[in-house]
């Protein structure tokens, strides 16, 4: 439980949570997570945020090892969801500080969360700055990236951004840099983060990264994961941030469904050959094996989705309805779609798909296609049209 030193006098006294798979209560973290807080040691110590509630003894462990708890001067609260605001009243109550910063929407979190009438609590404006000794605070509000309360930290002499939420990923490891893991692994965690919980703010990391490019930065270090240090660890996050963000068509078909008997599978699969058959690159995700944030993980590498489940009491399988509704919820833009499903009697379910895509701003250039009881040769020829005609709209759109 040593802390790390990530700039002079600067430390990182986070906790790494192995464990953790079901990040922020919603999506799939498969390798755990990390609540990254940090320390400033000057004329004013300040800690900038800290971990969930689980982790507080092992983050006071950290810290009473860079500093004693009494010394801690201010406490900065860039974002108060309980993953980094878990361990705030003990800290409040253990180091007594001078001052907890956060931003004014931030205030409202913090009433919320905590008994915090007799804390010290300040509001910071946006842009305004903290003289702590020999550094500079400035403090930028990141409002709905991801939460109202949302703010970074700049600290102008060390070119040091802490950017709580965002530019985070989902690996929990005994490295700290970004630079001390394969970017293929890095490029996965930062995309799942990204489609599972930053892409309905894409509007909002565009401005935040314009914002940004008027700022000196040689090192990023976000509440979740790894540390990007020197301009090409920096510039391959905002790069890949300013590349999600666009969400430009990419060449490549997401097939997800549901099936009970294998019928809606078969048509699944002779989509899939109408893709082939055109040469766009696909790949078929069961929901009963896939969980929805691995669904959307993949959505950031596809320009179109094609959606098949069977009919159930005149609607679709729960899990067909659950991703739809996660996916809207996460608002993906520019895509192609595509609908299909098996049906006994009353076949309601491909339509639905087709409706919910459609009010996902979905271009449908086809009609969905469904079939009664098992898929023979026509109705498969059918699925394998459809297919050809949403990789062929798909290429226009990314050619055009
Ligand atoms: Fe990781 Fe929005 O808290």
């Amino acid at each position: 439980m040593q802390p790390v030193e990530i700039k002079k006098n600067i430390w990182w006294v986070g906790a790494v949570d192995y464990d953790k798979r079901d990040f922020h209560g919603y999506s799939l973290s498969p390798e755990g997570t990390t609540y990254n807080a940090y320390l400033i040691k000057d004329k004013k110590n300040v800690l900038f945020d800290s971990v969930s509630k689980s982790f507080t003894s092992t983050m006071l462990c950290r810290l009473a090892q860079a500093l004693p708890l009494e010394k801690v001067d201010y406490i900065v609260c860039n974002h108060l969801e309980l993953d980094h605001a878990g361990a705030l009243a003990e800290l409040v109550a253990r180091c007594k500080p001078e001052k907890v910063f956060c931003s004014q929407m931030g205030v409202k979190s913090m009433q919320g969360y905590f008994d915090c009438k007799d804390w010290p609590v300040q509001a910071v404006k946006n842009a305004e700055s903290l003289h702590i000794g020999s550094r500079t605070i400035q403090f930028f509000e990141t409002r709905m990236l991801h939460w109202p309360d949302s703010m970074v930290s700049y600290i102008l002499e060390d070119k040091l951004l802490f950017s709580s939420d965002a530019f985070g990923q989902n690996i929990s490891s005994s490295v700290r840099y970004a630079d001390e893991v394969s970017e293929e692994h890095l490029l996965n965690a930062i995309e799942a983060y990204y489609y599972n919980i930053v892409l309905p703010f894409s509007p909002q990391v565009v401005s935040a990264l314009k914002a940004l490019g008027g700022l000196a930065v040689d090192m990023i270090a976000p509440d979740h994961g790894l540390i990007y240090r020197g301009k090409r660890s920096v510039d391959f996050i905002l790069d890949t941030y300013a590349r999600l963000a666009d969400q430009k068509p990419r060449k490549r078909v997401l097939i997800m469904y549901d099936s009970m008997w294998h019928s809606t599978k078969k048509m699944a699969y002779a989509v899939a050959s109408g893709l082939e058959a055109v040469g766009v690159p696909l790949r078929i995700m069961s929901l009963k094996d896939n969980h929805h944030s691995q669904v959307m993980t993949e959505l950031s590498r596809c320009g179109a989705v094609l959606a098949g489940c069977p009919t159930h009491n005149n609607g679709l399988l729960p899990a067909m309805t659950a991703v739809l509704a996660y996916m809207k919820g996460l608002r993906p833009k520019n895509r192609v779609g595509g609908a299909f499903g098996s049906y006994g009697w009353s076949g309601e379910g491909p339509k639905i798909i087709h409706e919910c895509l459609e009010t996902m701003g979905m271009e449908m250039p086809v009609a969905y296609v469904k079939t009664q009881w098992s898929p023979g040769h026509e109705s498969l020829g059918r699925c394998h049209e459809l297919g050809k005609t949403v990789g062929q709209a798909l290429i226009a759109k990314c050619d055009g």
